[in-house]
């Protein structure tokens, strides 16, 4: 009985996680669950060690250090392995977000475009699906003000993909976003300029539906046509950096919530897996990280937490049981 074992069973479906090999390093019974004996996860994420910041800390050196541990030891494990991400406001270095010049169109081009084919080069025929760009709507549907729009509008998108696309027509390429998972403004908007970079040409692949969801406010129906949105541009989606939360202020361990909170969460994991699975071209889904103890969540958002199916003890949450009943019944 594993979530990944299971999930291989149906076609083209993926359970993965999202880790680092630093984590896996300090911590054997973090990593034996983690590892192929357990077969709880057939594809992994690195959490941030494939971003800007870390993989190209200075102009035009690349650090691949802790990105081929990682995909080394997915290899070993039979985890396929998502890139994440290529282009991104966040935890970029100083010298792109905070430039001594400031960069003007003719400038970044080509930082950005040696960027995306250096990293892709590299991780040719190793990394096999790519969030391209993250997160580059607000949530009303326009553009996020980054130092990528600012420059060049939204002409980088196109060319990021196509970029990517050449070094590897192999990799699937995603455009990453959260609140992607319900019909929204933000959702309409994406789906519009999606179909206009399709029209285009560019080889836009898939959405990644981040999944940072609340318990409680986890509706499959919703997101079942959420995910249809972009499906039914012909695009494959993905449920790319899955957590539900609770915002209760109980914090982040699961012995601190009732036995219906916590069947809440179960029932949300439940209809959040269902929902994938009831669309076609959704791939399946990532847990980030897939353990309490290392979630994001608590330093962000405080007395929220207890997101993921295994608890900070590294025990399984009633929310694994109903994962695996969402894809045993499916
Ligand atoms: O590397 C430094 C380390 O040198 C320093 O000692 C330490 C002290 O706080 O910080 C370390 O950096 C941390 C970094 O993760 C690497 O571990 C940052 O503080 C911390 O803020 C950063 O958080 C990451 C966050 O992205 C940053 O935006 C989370 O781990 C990671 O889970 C999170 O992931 C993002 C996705 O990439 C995109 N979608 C949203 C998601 C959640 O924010």
């Amino acid at each position: 009985e594993s979530l990944g074992g299971k999930m291989s069973l149906l076609q083209r479906r993926w359970f993965g996680q999202a880790t680092e090999t630093y984590t896996l390093a300090g911590d054997a019974p973090y990593a034996a669950i983690a590892e192929a004996a357990n077969a709880e996860f057939n594809r992994v994420t690195p959490e941030n060690t494939m971003k800007w910041e870390t993989i190209e800390p200075q102009q035009g050196v690349f650090d691949f250090t802790l990105g081929d541990a990682l995909v080394e030891w997915a290899q070993a494990n039979g985890q396929a392995v998502r890139g994440h991400t290529l282009v991104w406001h966040s935890q970029l270095p100083a010298w792109v977000s905070n430039p001594t010049v400031p960069w003007t169109p003719a400038t970044l081009k080509p930082v950005l475009e040696n960027h995306i084919r250096t990293i892709v080069r590299h991780y040719k025929g190793k990394v096999d699906m790519w969030d391209v760009v993250n997160e580059m709507f607000n949530d009303d549907g326009t553009f996020r003000q980054t130092v990528f729009y600012n420059t060049f509008g939204t002409d980088f998108v196109g060319w990021a993909l196509t970029w990517a696309h050449e070094e590897d027509p192999d990799a699937l390429l995603f455009i990453n976003d959260y609140n992607f998972e319900y019909v929204s403004p933000k959702v309409n908007a994406a789906a519009t300029f999606f179909q206009g970079l399709i029209d285009q040409g560019f080889p836009l692949g898939a959405v990644g539906a981040q999944a940072h969801l609340i318990v409680g406010q986890v509706d499959q129906t919703g997101i079942t046509a959420g995910l249809s949105t972009f499906a039914d541009l012909g695009l494959l989606v993905y449920l790319t950096e899955v957590d539900i939360r609770y915002q209760i202020g109980r914090g982040n361990d699961i012995a601190n919530y009732t036995s219906s909170q916590i069947g809440q969460e179960a029932k949300d994991y439940y209809e959040l897996t269902n929902a994938c699975l009831a669309v076609d071209n959704c791939l399946g889904m990532t847990v980030w990280e897939y353990t309490d103890k290392y979630s994001w969540i608590p330093g962000v958002f405080a007395g929220a937490g207890a997101a993921l199916p295994w608890d900070v003890r590294l025990n399984k949450k009633p929310a694994y049981t109903a994962i695996l009943e969402a894809i045993e019944g499916s």
